[in-house]
């Protein structure tokens, strides 16, 4: 703990903090860091016979100070190493009637620029079978240029323009990506109908060409690959394949097993490295790669509908050092609000999740420390730098300023 005051102030906030349910909104006590809240896990930990107790997981969200989103939330005194003592959230580019930033965040520091994938199937991404959906980028020079003139810890919105790429017709469905790879930065695609779901280097720079690396498994098509990551040591791309491509209704009924998958890049072999899930959706490696992340988030099935009682977890795995295969699964976290979509790992393998109410971080011992409490979800997220971290909210981005460094993403 490097800061002693705020841990001072946290007891005394601590030992004074009252609260109830349906409070009238709290005023930030004396002493937290701006556009936060603590709320002290004994403070809720016996809510009574007649508690205001929350029955679904995906429409009610835990908010007992009735803060307005865009806020932190705090629940354990090590998020303020996280935080720093300045932190700052705000909205920084909004669409209300298209989920452009869906998945897929991707930094390049060259350029300082983030890109992302808009919703493919779902809801406003004005993306099915017959449409593809888009990826697009925004500039961080132009994100800082805009935040310049607010007031701080105001959390006001700005609204920055997002560039679309105008991509080769090999990518289809863009759903996940990572990198960069060395200058290109890496995108993994569901496919559309009978067009294969793949794994793409794309050069960020215009004019935006395509190598595709893999877009099969000994001849049998992906269900529709959903998320990517390289592994920090070794550069080989590890991989999900869920059904939500079949269960938004734009790929055919699957024909694989749900898994996660390793692509050899000297090789380009691919093998199976962990199985036994509902449906795995995001990967994230501690920055050593010796453990790996994969969230289940078995508890949507698109038009099947959610099922609070189906995994919404993200478990941990071992490494082996030798085949890479993911062993020793033990759980890691559970979310109190919808699913852990996208995972990304920071420089002191502190672990971030895209979830119902916003992203959700949980220490490298799996107890969740505080949220970027946006009040609706977030597919993922991605550090641009150290200490920026960029919120995918599906209409919306967030951008937050916290004192975390970023872990590593790109190879080599
Ligand atoms: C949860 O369900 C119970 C039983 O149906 C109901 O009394 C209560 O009001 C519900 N709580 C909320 C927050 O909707
Ligand atoms: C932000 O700007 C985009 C155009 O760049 C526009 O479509 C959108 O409606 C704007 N958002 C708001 C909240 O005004
Ligand atoms: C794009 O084209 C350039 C020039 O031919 C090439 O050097 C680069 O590797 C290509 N990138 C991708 C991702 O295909
Ligand atoms: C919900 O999920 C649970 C556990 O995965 C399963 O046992 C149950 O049948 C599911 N319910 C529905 C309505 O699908």
């Amino acid at each position: 703990m490097k800061n002693r005051w705020f841990k001072v102030a946290l007891t005394i906030i601590f030992q004074h903090l009252t609260w109830t349910f349906g409070q009238p909104p709290q005023p930030v006590p004396p002493g937290s860091p701006p556009q936060s809240v603590f709320i002290d896990p004994k403070s809720f930990a016996v809510l009574g016979p007649n508690g205001p107790f929350r029955n679904s997981s995906f429409t009610q969200f835990f908010n007992p100070t009735s803060g307005k989103p865009p806020f932190i939330q705090i629940f354990d005194e090590a998020f303020l190493d996280i935080l720093g003592p300045n932190p700052s959230i705000h909205e920084v580019a909004s669409n209300p009637d298209f989920a452009f930033a869906h998945e897929a965040p991707v930094y390049v520091p060259d350029t300082d620029e983030v890109f992302f994938a808009s919703n493919d199937g779902g809801a406003l991404g004005n993306s099915d079978i017959n449409h593809n959906n888009k990826v697009g980028k925004i500039s961080m020079q132009a994100v800082e240029k805009a935040l310049q003139g607010l007031k701080p810890g105001s959390g006001a919105a700005v609204n920055v323009s997002v560039t679309e790429l105008d991509l080769p017709d090999t990518i289809q469905m863009t759903n996940g990506g990572t990198g960069p790879l060395g200058s290109s930065i890496v995108l993994i695609t569901s496919g559309r109908g009978p067009l294969p779901p793949s794994i793409a280097l794309v050069n960020p720079k215009a004019p935006h060409n395509v190598t595709v690396l893999l877009d099969n498994f000994f001849g049998r098509q992906f269900n529709s690959l959903n998320d990517i990551k390289i592994h920090p040591v070794t550069g080989d791309l590890f991989f999900t394949d869920p059904t939500y491509g079949f269960l938004n209704h734009f790929r055919p009924e699957p024909l694989m097993r749900n898994q996660v998958y390793r692509l050899d890049m000297a090789k380009r072999s691919v093998r199976v490295v962990a199985t036994d899930f509902d449906k795995c959706n995001g990967i994230a490696f501690t920055p050593d790669g010796n453990t790996a992340y994969v969230t289940d988030t078995g508890a949507n099935s698109g038009f099947l509908g959610n099922n609070q009682t189906a995994p919404a977890t993200i478990y941990a795995f071992d490494v082996d050092p030798k085949s890479q295969a993911f062993f020793n699964r033990r759980i890691f976290a559970y979310t109190d609000t919808g699913i852990p979509d996208g995972v990304q790992v920071d420089a002191a393998g502190n672990v971030y999740a895209g979830c119902g109410d916003g992203v959700q971080v949980w220490s490298p011992e799996g107890t969740l420390l505080g949220k970027f409490f946006i009040e609706t979800t977030s597919a993922n997220m991605i550090f641009a730098g150290d200490g920026r971290l960029v919120i995918m909210a599906e209409t919306k981005i967030f951008v937050a300023k916290i004192a975390a460094k970023e872990g590593k993403v790109s190879f080599p």
